[in-house]
């Protein structure tokens, strides 16, 4: 999977502003789960925002400008460690099968359409002789890949260090779900994040130009989008710490004064202190131990380590058994 991550449905499931002409192609159960979880998040303590609606049209492009910023160091290290340990990342893996006289097919999974629009349009123009089908689903909910072919295999690239966007059990119910679509033997090939040095963290999630804070406000205009909903992204301030006991980064979005939000479709008004936050993702560094104890539980028996140089960055390959052992 893309990330956000290469398992990536030809509907935009991102939430989208309801017209006329679109209601047909709006699942509305789906969309009632939405506002649900939506209302939920932002009725906890703290207060949340889940963090696929970071992934807009806008949020997917200004995404893939932070990995690319000086400061993003986990795209960087991730790809140098596929290129000197398992091949650059997809068009490398896809070579590699393609030379071993393999037919592979690439199943694109995403919550962003944009995202698989670049994906589809990448392969297109590097290895044209790969068919590349899009699955546009939250993969945080639920997965539904097309039928394989008698006899084929299947590997699972889940890059870039998305796992560490979740708390354990959701992580292990994401790769269960995974699995689920695999048969024993199959392969999970999982990019992690690891602890290092908290200064460097932080500064990946603070950089210089703001395109991170950007990005996390753009969240706002996201839900504004989905639900109707009257957020002022200028009104918060970009909050992202590095919790070195929790090993994790924090991204909030801060109330510069006392507000009271219009929240639209989900039927109440939101009243934010100034200074109250909301949190709007996690991002988790790991152990190794910690990594191959998560795919183990859903189901795969880690088989192979790989650390980049400067042990930032890890990748696990897993293969994919019948049972869960639970953590
Ligand atoms: C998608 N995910 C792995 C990114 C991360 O680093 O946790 C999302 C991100 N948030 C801020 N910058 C990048």
């Amino acid at each position: 999977m893309a990330r956000r991550s290469p398992i990536r449905r030809e509907r935009q499931l991102l939430p989208q502003p309801v017209s006329p002409r679109t209601a047909a192609l709006v699942d509305l159960d789906a969309e009632a789960a939405a506002l649900r979880e939506l209302r939920q998040s932002l009725g906890r303590t703290p207060r949340e925002i889940p963090s696929k609606y970071f992934y807009d049209d806008r949020g997917s492009a200004l995404f893939e400008q932070i990995t690319r910023l000086p400061e993003y160091y986990p795209t960087r290290t991730e790809r140098a460690l596929l290129i000197e340990r398992a091949q650059e990342k997809t068009v490398g893996l896809l070579d590699a099968v393609l030379a071993d006289g393999g037919r592979p097919r690439y199943i694109a999974v995403d919550i962003s359409a944009h995202a698989l629009g670049r994906t589809r349009d990448i392969l297109a123009a590097a290895r044209p002789e790969v068919p590349v089908e899009q699955v546009l689903a939250d993969y945080t909910r639920e997965l539904r890949l097309p039928e394989r072919p008698a006899g084929g295999r299947r590997l699972v690239l889940f890059l870039g260090g998305t796992i560490g966007n979740e708390e354990d059990a959701d992580a292990v119910r994401l790769l269960a779900r995974v699995r689920e679509h695999l048969d024993p033997g199959d392969v999970l090939l999982l990019g992690a994040n690891l602890v290092t040095d908290p200064a460097l963290i932080h500064a990946a999630y603070n950089d210089a130009q703001g395109v991170t804070a950007e990005f996390n406000r753009n969240l706002l205009r996201a839900v504004n989008s989905f639900a109707r909903s009257g957020f002022d992204p200028s009104a918060f301030d970009h909050y992202a710490p590095y919790d070195v006991e929790k090993r994790r980064i924090e991204m909030w979005l801060v109330a510069r004064s006392a507000l009271e939000v219009d929240l639209g479709r989900l039927g109440s008004v939101l009243r934010l202190r100034k200074g109250e936050g909301i949190r709007t993702e996690i991002s988790r560094r790991f152990m190794r131990d910690e990594v191959l104890r998560l795919i183990d539980a859903a189901g795969f028996t880690p088989e192979r380590w790989m650390e980049s140089a400067d042990g930032r960055f890890g990748l696990a390959l897993g293969l994919s058994r019948r049972s869960l052992r639970g953590l």
